[in-house]
């Protein structure tokens, strides 16, 4: 059966929400489930199985709430379960629903901001390892030489509020320097967790002038319009009500009070018990 409802959007805890946003922004007339696994997060350190296995039971709670199509708004999440759920799974559980992520279409685009042909990406260990970076932005551009540099210690920081302190600078100078020890002249670096947008400018600060730090939300948002007008199969089971849900799998107080920094807005979120799916 094919079902109508609201777009999904998931993240392992708050970073998706600084994806959301953005699509709220550039596509408001649709109705938006936003999921954060917070129980169960940070996923980047996790092992390959463990991020698909949890990854998968989420998808299957948005296809159970209706929604007909699905955003990984999480990059380790579309690293690590995103091609085997469309691949394996969906054919079985859903085949008339789609999950997306936010790799391709940032692959897609970022070689165009680059003038020296040099792009670093920071991201969690698990994005990093996965290599999924690497292999998709050479599918369009293949004269890009990719840099990758983990940072494990930032989404803990930005997810205890520490963005601000010198813990926080320690750490977001050391990652930037570490990426620039590979190649100087890289002149674009992109922020390959939906966390990093919290700490643009401090990132920003410990690069050379000049150097572009790009985020993934317009670049999401863009690329998920495109997909709906490609693709009215899809879209006309979008509904359109413009309203923004949002469910955690932890704390709703704890994510109330974190959530507005990600979101911009404040957020009045449901419990979603992790047993239950
Ligand atoms: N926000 C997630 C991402 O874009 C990672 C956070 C986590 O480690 O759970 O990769």
């Amino acid at each position: 059966m094919s079902l109508s409802g609201p777009i999904g959007v998931f993240d392992s805890g708050y970073g998706g929400l600084t994806i959301l946003k953005d699509i709220v922004h550039r596509l408001p007339d649709y109705d938006y489930l936003y999921l954060g696994d917070n129980a169960r997060s940070p996923y980047g350190p996790r092992s390959f199985d463990t991020v698909y296995q949890y990854t998968l039971q989420c998808v299957k709670w948005f296809f159970e709430k209706g929604c007909p199509l699905v955003i990984l708004a999480c990059n380790t999440a579309s690293a690590k379960a995103l091609r085997t759920i469309q691949q394996n799974d969906l054919p079985n559980i859903a085949p008339s629903n789609r999950v997306l992520g936010v790799i391709r279409p940032t692959a897609e685009i970022i070689g165009k901001y680059s003038k020296t042909g040099n792009v670093g990406v920071l991201a969690t260990k698990g994005t990093v390892l996965s290599k999924s970076y690497v292999l998709e932005i050479h599918k369009f551009f293949p004269e890009i030489h990719v840099f990758q540099e983990a940072c494990p210690m930032w989404v803990p920081l930005i997810e205890n509020n520490e963005q601000n302190s010198v813990g926080a600078d320690f750490f977001i100078k050391k990652n930037t320097e570490e990426l620039l020890t590979q190649e100087k002249n890289i002149d674009t670096v992109l922020l390959g967790c939906t966390h990093y947008p919290l700490i643009k400018d401090k990132i920003s600060s410990f690069l050379p002038a000049g150097v572009k730090v790009i985020s993934q939300g317009n670049i999401v948002a863009d690329s998920l319009s495109d997909y709906l007008c490609n693709h009215p199969e899809i879209e006309t089971r979008c509904t359109k009500g413009s309203s923004q849900s949002f469910y955690t799998t932890d704390s709703t107080e704890d994510f109330d009070n974190h959530a507005s920094h990600f979101y911009g807005a404040p957020v009045q979120s449901k419990h979603l018990d992790i047993v239950k799916l």
